[in-house]
Order: structure tokens, then sequence, then C-alpha cells
């Protein structure tokens, strides 16, 4: 069932690509750039947020003071509020089509559950700070979000109150609230750069930017929806501490759960939430193939054989996980065409999937997947083509 809608979900993304490469140039399809998409806004977002520090001020008497004293009396101000909004709800549409695509065309798998796992991260700690940036402008929707967002952490088992005071600062809302949340919100941003590295280093030439023209499509675009009147984000109404909240503008990119909670015990919010990412975390091992349908599963990490090797670097382009480097030549090679080579190369054991990429792009028989031999494989394909062969 989980295999066969996959297959399905499958058919309909490469179907989306066709339609959307009769659009724009393939190199431009934003499909193909999705990773790189979200890359983008998160740039911006770093780059508008420094500037923003600059203005805000983290006390529940300053802070709405402080944002809408930006918004409405700098220069341009708006338009730094704007972009910031605007990118945020950017990054996380481009991190769910990244995570649902990745998903839908099986690159989760094998090697690549490193890049999926530390994505899961990427995609909880990016939606966190996304929250605390709601709760750092300390309207109302901040306040309704604050104590929703507390009444699922105090639901917690056992430890509820514990993070309810360590988030707080104290029993209730307080002084020592804003400047945590403030912390928080430009710890974490910063921290996802960490989560970015672990993300990309076994990614071989991974796409982390869009095409020029989506940078200045949607760079236009942000400014846009920034700057016009219906759409330019305003001051709300001020929090008030005790006073209930009873509607808010809802963001559906990042606040989908805090309407939920509306209508649900937090706790069960809570429960489901950590219920989707606790799936999340399972998808790259919930889908293994058989052995009898992907053939050897531990063919051996690829094997230079030294003798063959001209230096030409082939494989060294072709692995996708960077598993081959090329050092220089110790001694000549045994055939003729590796008796002059100047380099060699080398397969780290630890990075290798023994996926035979390499093995197909050696075209002096260079590389071997041990318990998988190239001529086996021939002789195989041989008495194949011999047994179907009409007699
Ligand atoms: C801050 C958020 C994220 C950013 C900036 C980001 C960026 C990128 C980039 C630039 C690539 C290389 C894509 C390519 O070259 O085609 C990539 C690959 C990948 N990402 Fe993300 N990503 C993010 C979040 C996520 C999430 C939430 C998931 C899923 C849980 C995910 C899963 C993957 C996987 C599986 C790959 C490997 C795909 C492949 O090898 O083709 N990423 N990411
Ligand atoms: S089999 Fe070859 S291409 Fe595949 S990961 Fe190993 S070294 Fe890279
Ligand atoms: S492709 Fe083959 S010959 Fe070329 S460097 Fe790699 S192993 Fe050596």
């Amino acid at each position: 069932m989980y295999r066969r809608a996959l297959t399905w979900l499958l058919r309909q993304t490469v179907k989306l690509d066709v339609y959307i490469n009769r659009i724009y140039p393939s190199d431009w399809n934003p499909l193909y750039y999705t990773g790189g998409l979200a890359h983008f806004f998160l740039f911006l977002l770093v780059l508008s947020g420094i500037l923003l520090f600059f203005y805000y001020v983290a006390s529940l008497d300053g802070a709405y003071a402080s944002i809408r004293y930006l918004s409405e009396e700098v220069p341009y101000g708006f338009l730094l509020r704007g972009l910031h909004r605007y990118a945020a709800d950017g990054f996380i549409v481009a991190v769910l089509l990244h995570l649902f695509r990745n998903w839908f065309t099986d690159r989760y798998l094998f090697a690549r559950d490193g890049p999926w796992i530390s994505g899961m991260f990427l995609l909880i700690l990016g939606g966190f700070v996304g929250v605390n940036g709601y709760q750092l402008v300390w309207d109302q929707r901040a306040q309704a979000v604050t104590e929703i967002f507390v009444a699922i952490l105090g639901a917690v088992p056992l430890a509820g109150a514990t993070l309810v005071r360590l988030f707080l600062g104290s029993e209730g809302i307080s002084a020592a609230m804003l400047p945590r949340i403030l912390f928080l919100h430009v710890g974490v941003a910063s921290f996802l750069y960490v989560l970015l590295w672990w993300h990309y280093v076994r990614l071989r030439h991974p796409k982390i930017w869009p095409p020029a023209t989506w940078v200045l499509l949607l760079l236009g675009l942000l400014v846009l929806l920034s700057a016009l009147p219906g759409t330019r984000p305003t001051a709300g109404v001020p929090a008030q501490p005790g006073v209930r909240v009873t509607a808010y503008p809802l963001d559906v990119f990042f606040l989908l759960p805090f309407w939920l909670a509306s209508y649900l015990p937090p706790g069960v919010v809570g429960a489901g939430l950590a219920g989707l990412l606790l799936l999340g975390y399972l998808i790259p091992y919930l889908k293994r193939e058989d052995e009898s349908r992907m053939g050897p599963r531990h063919a051996g990490v690829a094997q230079v054989i030294d003798g063959n090797c001209t230096g030409c670097e082939l494989c060294y382009y072709d692995c996708p996980y960077d598993a081959i480097v090329m050092v220089p030549s110790p001694h000549p090679g045994l055939t003729k065409a590796a008796a002059s080579r100047k380099l060699l190369a080398v397969v780290i054991d630890s990075r290798c999937v023994e996926c035979g990429i390499c093995v197909g792009a050696c075209p002096f028989q260079a590389l071997e997947l041990p318990r998988f031999l190239e001529a086996d494989l021939m002789r195989r394909i041989a008495e194949l083509v011999r047994a179907r062969a009409p007699a």
C-alpha cells in the first residue's frame, strides 16, 4: 500500500516536471531547486534578521513599540519587516516542497539517510524559529501563540513543568521571557547552518542556490508583498497578559498547529505533531525493497585495480557520494594506458555505498565491486540474451 502510494506520487511528480518544463527551460524548473530555494530564503532571513536586531527591544513593554516604530517611523522599515516575514513563509513552503519531492522520488535511501535525518532537524528547528518570530512581536497573536505553546510544552509527560519554566524563565509570563525567546530565535537560526553542513557533507555538488532569474523574481515578489498596503505586515493589537485573546490573524505556514489547538486539547496536538515527526524520521527505514527485486545488497566497497587505473578522474567526478579521491600516483600503472599516469583513484571505504556507479564510469576496467564483478555481470547478461534469442 505504502509502496503503491509512493509509486503513484512519483509518477505525478514526474508529470508535474514535464508540465513545468514546457513552461520554462528545464534548467529553470523551480522544483529542481527546492533545496536551493530554501537556502535562498534562509539567507534573506539571516540578512534581514541582523538588521531587525538593531531595532528590536526584548522587553514586555518595549517589544511591540519597537516593531511598530520600525514599521511606521523608520524609512523603509516596513520593507525590512515584510522581507523577513515573507521570506519565512517562503522558507517553510520551499522546505516542505523539498521534503515531499525527495520523499516521492526516493532520494532518501541508503547514503541519503544523512541528508534526510539532518533535514528533519532543519524542519523542526526551522519551524520553531518561525514560531519564536511571531512571539517576539508581542502583540495579541504573540500572546495567544505563547499561551498555546506553553500549554503544549506543559503537556509533555514528566518534563512538562520544567520545560515551561525553562522557556518562560519563571512560573508565568514575565520580564525574563522575551530575552529568552530572542536568544532562542537567533541561536537556533544560527545553529541551522551547522545542521546544513551535516546536510551537505555527503552530497556531491549540491545546488545550494537557485538560478538568478528565480532569485530576482522572488526578491521582486517579496518586495511587492512587503510594500503593498493589503499585504504589508501591520502592527496588530498589543498583548495584554491576563486578558483572553479570542481572535488573531492566522499564518497558515507556521501557525496551523496553533489553530488546531483552539479545537483540540494541547496535549493531543502536541502528541499528533510528535507522532508525525517520528514518522518523518522513520521514512528512510520504512521502504526497503527485498533483495530479489533489488539484486545484491552488499556488493562490497568499490576496489581500485591499481595496475589498470590511468588517473583519468572520471570515477572521481561520477561518484555521487564523494567517496573517491585522486592522489598523486606513487608508481606507474601496469597497462600501456596507465604507464604514465600522474594520479591514482583511492576509494574512501566509510563513504562508499557500494552503488557501482564508478564501475560504469571507468573506461579502463580499473574499478570493481568485489562481490559483484563486472565480468560475472557481463556473463549473466550474455546468458540471458542467449536464453531469450530465437533458436
Ligand atoms: C533549511 C532547510 C533545508 C535546506 C536549505 C536544504 C537544502 C538542500 C540542498 C541545497 C540540497 C541539494 C539538492 C541538490 O543538489 O539537488 C539538499 C538535498 C537533500 N535534502 Fe535538503 N534542505 C533543507 C531541508 C530538508 C528537509 C526538511 C529534508 C527532509 C526531511 C531534506 C532532505 C534532503 C535530502 C534527502 C537531500 C538529498 C537529495 C539528493 O541527494 O538528491 N532537506 N537539501
Ligand atoms: S561504488 Fe563507487 S560510485 Fe558508488 S559510492 Fe562507492 S566509490 Fe562512489
Ligand atoms: S575512472 Fe578508472 S581509470 Fe579513471 S581514475 Fe577512476 S579508476 Fe582510475
